[in-house]
């Protein structure tokens, strides 16, 4: 008979593909058995009446990322970050190296990878670049292949954004060194001039922050971007999807067999600009890029989630102060829209929320529950099938919830070290009780058992997602060697 380390017993399993009563078995780490009446394990974990879901994989997050040329600092650690994810049901996460302009990304990393150490959760990266001169892109082979197998890159932001030949630029340098791409997709030029007739009108407060970008700035970026990425055959995520507008612009691409990708985050689909409203400077706690949008946005990205033209939720935390001279207000209680510092947090509300306003609500199911916030982030990102599912072999990454648990989010209860959430008082239904990492009981009954550090990195090789399709639109191949 074999002997577990850990039995999960009696609970209700679910996969991106099935909902099935079954125990789960855990030897070293790894799921060995998934079936009914299994062996006693030498820890028992009742599970009745609970939901066992593959862990949340975040592959979105700001966390401890180091910043220039701003008094805005990042308020988590890896500690205080990785343990609000594991509280909320996340079990890996996949944050930013930056690089700065005129610097290099080798340095960056360096020093990134020792405050990842004390890391919870098991944790990747992707590289951010942001000046990509011959000296940086001749750093990417190397970085790539120690298992960063993502790059970032801008269209807007003063200090990172790159320019439509940049961009090429790194698209090339990905597709030749076999690395996947995501974008934050906003036409800057457009922004900035709205921004500067904004202000000369006086008209600065939180809610102008979503006139200055509409969706618009996201449609014609999301164009462009795929434009750039099908030129040169390379595969694609969008980040942060916001609008109806950018969705088509997305749906589109796809039915044309481009493998362009696109997430959203539980900001686009619970909050709207309304949000900006709040008294005072309470707006400002809701600036975020892109902006926030209207109902009828809303219900384009909930369509898009059903019908797989969005393939990721993830949270998009942000990890800035509201009060203080270091966060939102750093420029001052009443500064201008275009000097607060962007961004929302939430990785321990993106999958109670979503379970909440998604299948509590009937907007989506729990197959694609799972899939848009675990299986589908693990495929795209290189992490399956180590991650991202319920099976044989797989890392034993679990969150056990309980679907009827009501909870009023608040975020003194919350464990990241934000001083303010944007869903503060907001009634969700469903909650992760216990979180498993690597078989490893990470949070129980409400506190944290593992050390900082117990998280590791994840080195990601090359994968199925990233292979371009080979299908160049003038018949040129411009990766061909020429004698
Ligand atoms: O407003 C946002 N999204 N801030 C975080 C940085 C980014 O653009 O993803
Ligand atoms: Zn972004
Ligand atoms: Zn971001």
């Amino acid at each position: 008979m074999q002997r577990f380390d850990t039995v999960i017993r009696g609970g209700t399993v679910v996969t991106a593909a099935d909902t099935m009563q079954a125990d789960i078995g855990i030897l070293n780490g790894a799921i060995a058995a998934i079936g009914r009446g299994l062996s006693p394990g030498a820890t028992e974990i009742d599970a009745g009446g609970l939901l066992v879901l593959p862990g949340g994989i975040d592959s979105h997050c700001h966390i401890a990322q180091p910043k220039r040329g701003t008094p805005v600092v990042s308020a988590d650690t890896f500690e205080s970050a990785t343990t609000s994810a594991a509280f909320g049901g996340t079990t890996s996460v996949i944050c930013f190296s930056p690089q700065f302009k005129g610097g290099s990304l080798t340095p960056e990393l360096r020093a990134y990878q020792e405050t990842a150490r004390q890391s919870v959760l098991d944790y990747s990266f992707h590289l951010i670049v942001t000046d990509p001169t011959p000296a940086v892109l001749g750093e990417l082979p190397a970085l790539i292949a120690e298992g960063h197998r993502s790059i970032k890159i801008f269209m807007t932001y003063e200090a990172s954004r790159l320019d439509d030949r940049q961009v090429l630029e790194v698209l090339a340098a990905a597709r030749e060194h076999a690395a996947f791409v995501t974008v934050h997709a906003e036409n800057h030029d457009a922004i900035r001039w709205m921004t500067t007739r904004l202000e000369a009108a006086g008209l600065t407060t939180p809610p102008y922050h979503a006139v200055s970008k509409p969706p618009l700035v996201e449609r014609e970026a999301i164009h462009r971007i795929i434009m750039l990425a099908e030129l040169l055959d390379q595969p694609i995520q969008i980040f942060h999807v916001s609008s109806a507008q950018g969705i088509s612009e997305i749906r589109r691409a796809q039915e044309r067999g481009l493998k362009i990708h696109a997430e959203t985050c539980p900001q686009y689909l619970v909050l709207t600009a309304e949000a900006l409203q709040g008294e005072g400077f309470e707006g400002a706690k809701a600036i975020c890029s892109p902006a926030l949008r209207e109902p009828a946005d809303q219900e384009a990205l909930w369509q898009a989630l059903r019908d797989g033209v969005l393939g990721v939720v993830s949270s998009d935390h942000a990890p800035t102060r509201f009060g203080g001279a270091d966060g939102k207000q750093a420029f001052g209680a009443h500064a201008p829209f275009s000097k607060v510092a962007n961004g929302v947090p939430g990785l321990e509300t993106r999958l109670p929320l979503l379970f909440s306003e998604g299948v509590v609500k009937g907007r989506i199911d729990l197959q694609q529950f799972v899939a848009v916030t675990a299986t589908n982030p693990a495929k795209l990102f290189g992490l399956y099938p180590r991650k991202g599912s319920i099976a044989i072999g797989m890392d034993a990454d679990l969150a056990i919830w309980d679907p009827g648990c009501r909870r009023r989010i608040a975020n003194a209860e919350l464990h990241h070290a934000v001083d303010y959430t944007p869903y503060e008082g907001m009634e969700v239904t469903g909650w992760p009780m216990t979180t498993l990492v690597r078989g490893t009981v990470v949070v129980q009954d409400g506190a944290r058992r593992v050390e900082p550090g117990f998280g590791r990195f994840l080195a990601r090789g090359p994968y199925p997602a990233m292979q371009p399709r080979g299908v160049f639109p003038t018949g040129f191949d411009p990766f061909a060697t020429t004698g």
